[in-house]
């Protein structure tokens, strides 16, 4: 049993009774409620934090330099090449290189892939819709974030799409209340996606990182407000949702064991961020 005068849980260096003991008190009362509460293990102290957020900065200053230089032409590998380099000049490393066997910096997904496009020669043509998702480490901390980029002039239905799944994003962040509850977030997402006739992906979902690529909890893009994990300050996750035009079901590349499409060929889209539950609100960690 910790006692108040005993240093932090959380690796603070300050006392139990000047950090985490009121968190603690909120949490048993929680519990006692019925609330599935999260562990200690997935609260970040301040110089988890620290990192986690430079990690972000790296993270989103390469999705920036994607934006600037991404054009009709250029081939996946160049993208991944621009990643790769930005990352390891900053003194960081690309999470996905070398990850479970993935062989790239990044993921690549065009069109009717949903995630986890390999670059490779393809090349991107005007029309085309972009999912680039980049995974930075620095100092041993994660920042995970992705965009979605237009290839010149789009059909207006591509267009929709991208627009409307970042509007999922930001609903999903603005959903995050610290201690509220995960299906807070998946509620407010799939309003949007089926008020525009829209699918959302369940088979992939956002997750803890920070102080790993994925950690607890699975943040589902679908759900009901007030249920799900209780969301406490501390806590650092991603929001990703992949809304697709048509169903929501995929296959994976039977060749690579990594790219998901859809189902039915249609467009998919997602956008990414990572977010850090604050004492009156939410932090974006990733641009
Ligand atoms: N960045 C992805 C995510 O959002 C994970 C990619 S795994 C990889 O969780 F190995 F493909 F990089
Ligand atoms: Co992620
Ligand atoms: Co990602």
């Amino acid at each position: 049993m910790i006692q108040r005068n005993d240093p932090c849980w959380c690796g603070s260096g300050k006392k139990y009774k000047k950090c985490h003991e009121n968190f603690d008190r909120k949490l048993t009362a929680l519990k006692l409620r019925g609330k599935q509460v999260p562990p200690h293990r997935l609260i970040k102290n301040e110089e988890d934090l620290k990192w986690i957020r430079e990690a972000g900065k790296i993270n989103t200053a390469v999705l920036d330099l994607v934006g600037e230089k991404i054009h009709a032409g250029m081939t996946t590998d160049e993208i991944d090449q621009l990643v790769y380099n930005y990352t390891i000049e900053h003194g960081a490393t690309p999470a996905p290189l070398g990850y479970e066997g993935y062989p790239k910096s990044c993921c690549t997904s065009i069109n009717d892939q949903i995630c986890h496009g390999i670059p490779d020669d393809t090349v991107l043509k005007e029309g085309d819709i972009v999912n680039v998702d980049c995974t930075t480490i620095y100092h041993g901390h994660y920042a995970d974030a992705s965009r979605m980029y237009c290839i010149g002039e789009v059909a207006s239905n591509a267009k929709k799409l991208v627009d409307v799944t970042k509007e999922c994003l930001e609903a999903g962040i603005a959903a995050v209340q610290p201690w509220g509850n995960v299906g807070d977030i998946g509620a407010a997402i799939q309003t949007i996606a089926h008020d525009n006739g829209y699918s959302v992906v369940t088979d992939f979902c956002g997750h803890g990182v920070g102080n790993g690529f994925h950690e607890d909890p699975y943040i589902h893009h679908v759900g009901r407000k007030g249920t799900g994990m209780v969301l406490a300050p501390g806590m650092v996750f991603t929001i990703e949702p992949m809304i697709n035009e048509g169903v929501p079901s995929l296959f994976i590349d039977a060749d690579n064991d990594w790219t998901s499409y859809t189902d039915d060929g249609k467009l998919s889209a997602q956008w990414e961020k990572t977010l850090l539950v604050t004492e009156d609100g939410v932090e974006i960690i990733t641009g």
